[in-house]
This record gives C-alpha cells, structure tokens and sequence, in this order.
C-alpha cells in the first residue's frame, strides 16, 4: 500500500457513526492533508477531539486540525449558514475557508416541514430540514450559496480548486457524511437520508471525476450502530449495549443510538458498492478493551486480529487503520 497519495475519499460504511471524523482528523495531521472538502448536510455531526477539545462539526470539514489545509464545501452539500458561521467562529478557520457559490441553502422553514411532517417524523429524521431543502433544490427553486451576502467571502470555485489541487500533486481529502445504508440509493429505504452517501456520490458532489481518485477508506465501527427507525439486523436491547460498552448517544440530536454486533454481510456488501480500496475500523478497544490507546499491530490481542483478519477475508479489502481510542493518535496505521 502507499502512503502518500493525492487523493481519497472518505466514506461511512454502515448507518454513519462510524468514526470518520476521527479518521479525517488522524488523515489530516499524518498526510499533511492541503485540501479537506466537505459535502453533505448539517444532519451530520463528525466528533474530532483535538488538543483535548471535542468538537462536533455540522459543516466545518475534518481536516480543520491541520492549520495548513485548505478547507472547501462542495456544490453538491447543502450550508446551514448560521452553524456554519459558528463553527468557523469555533474552530477560527476564518481565512481558510471556502465555500461554492451552488452549494444550496437549509433554511429555517426546511426544519420547521422536517418537524411537522408526519412521514419525515416517522422516518426519525434529525428534524434539521435536510430532505425538505433537498427536495426545494430538486424542484430548482433553492436559495444557493452565491445568493447569501454572509457567505460573499467565503466564495469559491470548489469543483476547479480541488481539481487544480490533485493536478498539482496535492493532498487531497474528500469528506463524505453518515453511511451507505443511510443512501437514498443503497440504503434502506424509506428510512434512510436526502442524498446518496456513497463514494461515487461524494465525488459528484464536489466535481471530481471517478478516474481521479486513488483511495477510497471505508470507515467501519467495530459494531454497528444507527439512529431513527428503520431495520437494525440482530439489534440488542439497550441494556445489553450498556453492559457491552457499545451504548452511544448521537453528537448531533443527543438521542439514543441503537446497536447491533459487527455485520460481515454488510460489511461485504458497502466495500463493494464504494469501491474500497482500504478499510478502517474505529472502536476496537469497545470490543476488545485490551487493545485500548494500542498503536502497534502486533500488540493487538490475537482474538482482535482474527476480527480484523476476517473483515479482510470477506471484504477482500485490507483494514490500513485501526481505531482504538477517543483520540486523533489512538490508531494504528498499518499503511506503508
Ligand atoms: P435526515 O437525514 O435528517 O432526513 O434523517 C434521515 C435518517 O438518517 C434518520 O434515520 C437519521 O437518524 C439518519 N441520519 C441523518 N444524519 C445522520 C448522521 O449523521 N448519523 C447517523 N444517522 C443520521
Ligand atoms: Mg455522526
């Protein structure tokens, strides 16, 4: 495997929640990431714990903690200007921000049909407007990017800077939001988001062509997790994922996450449909808590490689990053 490469997209395997934040964090220091584009919604919360803060990040992309990278938000994603003003505010990334004039606009409105809808509610939406301001831009009536005087200097030309960028030789990352079962076209359907989520979808979204990118990391948590309603293969009961250690509560709307054992099945069919090129899996060290703050492989007890060992075998994909704790560090990379 290499290790320097110019451009990767970063994916969610399973229902979002998988850690990729961590991983674009970890990426974005260790690659020396120069650009870190963001596509998606503001339903989206990627935690990243830098410099001990934790942050969780609605639009700001991951690759803040680097303070060299050049921060994009992609035609295709869709800006919650007020949240994304705040995080710039938060995270001070004023002057390195960019953001394209055709992103479009989420609006108080969308959240307020998002709510009130029945049909949405059922579905267990993050009541942040995510489908109603994509079905406003499907109907060619949105507000864009272009059209909000608070964004006027933020402007930018994503699709040409990042294309630029990857001709230039350029470290490049894009950022894609929740899972593929959480695609509108792979997910399960109806309980699933606005936008197709996987990888082919990420590049669209930010204009950059399938033959120009090198790695596609599919992120995996070591067990699944997922948010709203909607199946959940082999789901335990809240009880017994406290008694695991698996029990989360979701950044963004602060509700329960429901979880479920690691699916192969799944596992098998994500890599396939994102084209994944190397594997990371977040978490170990909530299924193994041996492998807690590990950084090396082969300290990793043996019961943990033969999980690992067999998402490879199944996936034909190999696992390149293993998460096995809170931090950006607490990882192992077996790339290069
Ligand atoms: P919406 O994207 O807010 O319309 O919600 C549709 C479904 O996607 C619901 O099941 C949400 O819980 C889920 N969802 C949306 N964004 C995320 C995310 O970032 N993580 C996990 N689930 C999400
Ligand atoms: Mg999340």
């Amino acid at each position: 495997m290499v290790k320097k490469v110019p451009c990767t997209v970063v994916a969610g395997g399973f229902w979002g929640d998988e850690g990729k934040g961590k991983i674009i964090s970890y990426l974005a220091l260790k690659d020396r990431l120069d650009f870190c584009v963001r596509t998606g919604s503001v339903n989206a919360a990627h935690t990243i714990w830098f410099e001990g803060k934790r942050y969780a990040l609605h639009m700001v992309p991951g690759g803040f903690v680097n303070q060299k990278c050049r921060l994009l938000v992609a035609a295709g994603a869709n800006v919650h200007v007020a949240q994304l003003l705040r995080e710039v505010e938060q995270t001070g990334v004023k002057n390195r921000l960019g953001v394209d004039g055709q992103a479009s606009v989420i609006e108080e409105k969308h959240s307020a049909q998002d709510k009130s809808s029945e049909h949405l509610r059922g579905l267990g939406t993050t009541g942040w407007g995510v489908g109603p301001a994509i079905e406003e831009r499907v109907r060619r009536t949105a507000k864009l990017a272009k059209d909000v005087p608070e964004l006027a200097s933020y402007l930018a030309d994503v699709a040409l800077e990042t294309n630029r960028a990857i001709d230039s030789g350029k470290e490049v990352l894009l950022e894609g939001t929740q899972g593929v079962l959480l695609s509108l076209f792979h997910g399960s359907y109806p309980y699933v988001t606005g936008r197709d989520t996987s990888a082919s979808a990420i590049c669209s979204e930010v204009g950059v062509g399938p033959t120009r990118v090198d790695e596609v990391v599919l992120v995996f948590k070591s067990f699944v997790t997922r948010v709203g309603t909607g199946p959940l293969p082999e789901e335990i009961s809240k009880e017994e994922a406290i008694k695991r250690g698996w029990f989360e509560t979701a950044a963004g709307t602060g509700r329960d996450r429901r979880s479920a054992p690691f699916s192969f099945e799944l596992a098998r069919r994500a890599a396939m449909v994102n084209g994944a090129t190397q594997l990371a899996v977040t978490k170990l060290d909530c299924l193994f808590p041996e492998c807690q703050g590990l950084r090396e492989y082969d300290r990793l007890p043996v019961e943990a490689k033969r999980f690992l060992e067999r998402i490879e075998n199944e996936t034909k994909v190999p696992v390149s990053l293993i998460g096995t704790g809170a931090n950006a560090q607490d990882l192992i990379d077996r790339r290069g």
